[in-house]
């Protein structure tokens, strides 16, 4: 029998990964900041942020980012994309609103009293987040920096910024990573 004479069976192709889980953006922002050869490698600028674009699992978007004494992100969402973050040096507090808001459709907001959460995030703790998750990430060290590794999924995701003044929560502006870092 011939080669040629076997059946030809199709055989369903994959053209691209699967979408990434919350839990795997974790996993590898967990297993990024173990390589401390590559967390050196992050140039640190004590005038501002620095980062390093690496390329995440199934197409996510991810950063390296160093984080002088001080800085912060502001308040900001990423919109419908998931994500997760891991402080690698230093330490990083995330403030967050532990509530789902509404993505389009308002300018103000007034929060309930019971929905701030702070963590303090030492090296190896991180956290994940899904859609809308609204926080802002800063180092309070007044003489330590911070790196950490990023991921999110979309990538290139809108980032909203908000302002902050006590419970009221508005929208100033939506921006494109580009202009976020
Ligand atoms: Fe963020």
């Amino acid at each position: 029998m011939s080669a040629s004479s076997f059946p030809v069976v199709p055989v369903p192709m994959r053209t691209s990964a699967p979408a990434p889980t919350a839990a795997e953006l974790l996993d590898f922002v967990r297993r990024t900041a173990e390589d401390t050869e590559l967390i050196a490698s992050l140039p640190l600028d004590p005038e501002g942020r620095t980062w390093i674009r690496l390329d995440g699992p199934g197409g996510s978007e991810a950063w390296l980012i160093g984080w002088p004494p001080g800085t912060g992100t502001g308040w900001h969402d990423h919109a419908d994309s998931i994500g997760a973050f891991l402080t690698a040096a230093g330490t990083l507090t995330e403030h967050s609103l532990a509530a789902r808001l509404p993505t389009d459709g308002w300018k103000t907001l007034e929060l309930a009293e019971d929905i701030d959460r702070t963590r303090e995030l030492t090296p190896g703790r991180g956290r994940a987040f899904g859609r809308h998750h609204v926080h802002e990430v800063l180092n309070g060290s007044a003489a330590e920096h911070a790196v950490s590794v990023h991921a999110y999924y979309p990538p290139l995701p809108r980032i909203r910024r908000y302002s902050r003044t006590g419970a009221v929560l508005r929208l100033e502006q939506t921006e494109r990573p580009e202009d976020w870092q």
